[in-house]
Order: C-alpha cells, then structure tokens, then sequence
C-alpha cells in the first residue's frame, strides 16, 4: 500500500519537472541563441530527460510490480494508447536533445541559429501531453477495458 502510494506519488512529482522543463524550454526557444543559453536549455533537457525516465520506471512498476493486477492495464485500449503516446513524446525529443548537446560546446557568446522544427517539436509534445492526464484518468476508472 505505501510502496503503491509513493509511486503514484513519484509518477505525479515527476510528471510536474517533465512538463516544467518542456514549457521552460518552449519559453527559452529563441531563433537565435548564444551557446551559453543553449547550455541552459541543455541542463533544462537534463531534467527532462531524468523525469521522464522517473515517469516511466514508476509507471511500469505500477503496471507490472504493484498496485491492481497488470491484467486491468493490459486489456484496457486507452491504456495502450497512453502509453504510446509517451513513447511518441519520448522519440520526439530526441532532435532536440542532440541538437542541445551538440551546440552547446564553443564559444559561449556566439550566436547559433534555431531551426524552426525544433520548437515545433516542443509544441507537439507539449499539445501530447495535455491529452495523456485524460487517458491516465479514464482506464484508471476501468474505461477501455
Ligand atoms: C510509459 C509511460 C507510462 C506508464 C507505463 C504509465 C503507467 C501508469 C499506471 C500503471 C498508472 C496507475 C493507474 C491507476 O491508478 O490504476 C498511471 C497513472 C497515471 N498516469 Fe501514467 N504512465 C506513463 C506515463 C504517463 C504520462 C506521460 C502521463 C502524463 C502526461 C501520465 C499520467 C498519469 C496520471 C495523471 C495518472 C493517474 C490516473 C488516475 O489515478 O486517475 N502517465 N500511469
């Protein structure tokens, strides 16, 4: 019962710095940027990346290791659903991440410039994660099974 509560608990906690880190980089996304600020937003990607993986391991436990039987997730369709769309989000954000760390190093105030898709990308995966919380809460509920 507590190991279940803690990891709803890091599911949620860790669900809040994803979607913080990914609006903070929709924010910082400049056309152009210094490789220091593009630095920042590597940092920011960091935290990202640490929360989605945060996100996901707590969500596997839940559906394999504790809580309701791995059967009420298996056989529920809006489950699949959610979680190919954290799939989709997780590839998504791999341009950007290489991108991050690939412009970071250098001269910290030259200029670089932002290709155009990569805040594009930010906005889906922004817009994909909107819709998951809705997912998460109808099969909770057993719709979709
Ligand atoms: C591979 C990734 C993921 C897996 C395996 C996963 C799995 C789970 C599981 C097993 C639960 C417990 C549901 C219950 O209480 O019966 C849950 C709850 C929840 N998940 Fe995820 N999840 C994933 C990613 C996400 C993402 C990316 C989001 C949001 C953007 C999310 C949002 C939620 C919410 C809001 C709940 C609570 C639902 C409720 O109790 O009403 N999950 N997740």
């Amino acid at each position: 019962m507590i190991t279940e509560i803690l990891l709803r608990y890091i599911h949620f906690i860790a669900l809040f710095f994803w979607i913080g880190a990914l609006t903070s980089e929709h924010l910082l996304l400049k056309p152009q940027m210094s490789r220091a600020a593009i630095t920042r937003l590597a940092r920011i990607d960091a935290v990202y990346g640490i929360s989605a993986v945060l996100v996901v391991a707590a969500g596997l436990t839940l559906w394999f290791g504790v809580g309701k039987p791995a059967e009420f997730y298996s056989g529920n369709w809006i489950f699949h659903v959610k979680v190919g769309l954290a799939v989709i989000v997780g590839l998504l954000s791999i341009y950007p991440t290489v991108f991050f760390t690939k412009n970071r190093k250098g001269q910290e105030s030259e200029m670089i410039d932002i290709p155009s898709n990569i805040k594009l990308l930010v906005r889906i995966q922004l817009a994909i994660m909107l819709i998951i919380p809705l997912l998460a809460t109808l099969m909770a509920k057993g719709i979709g099974t």
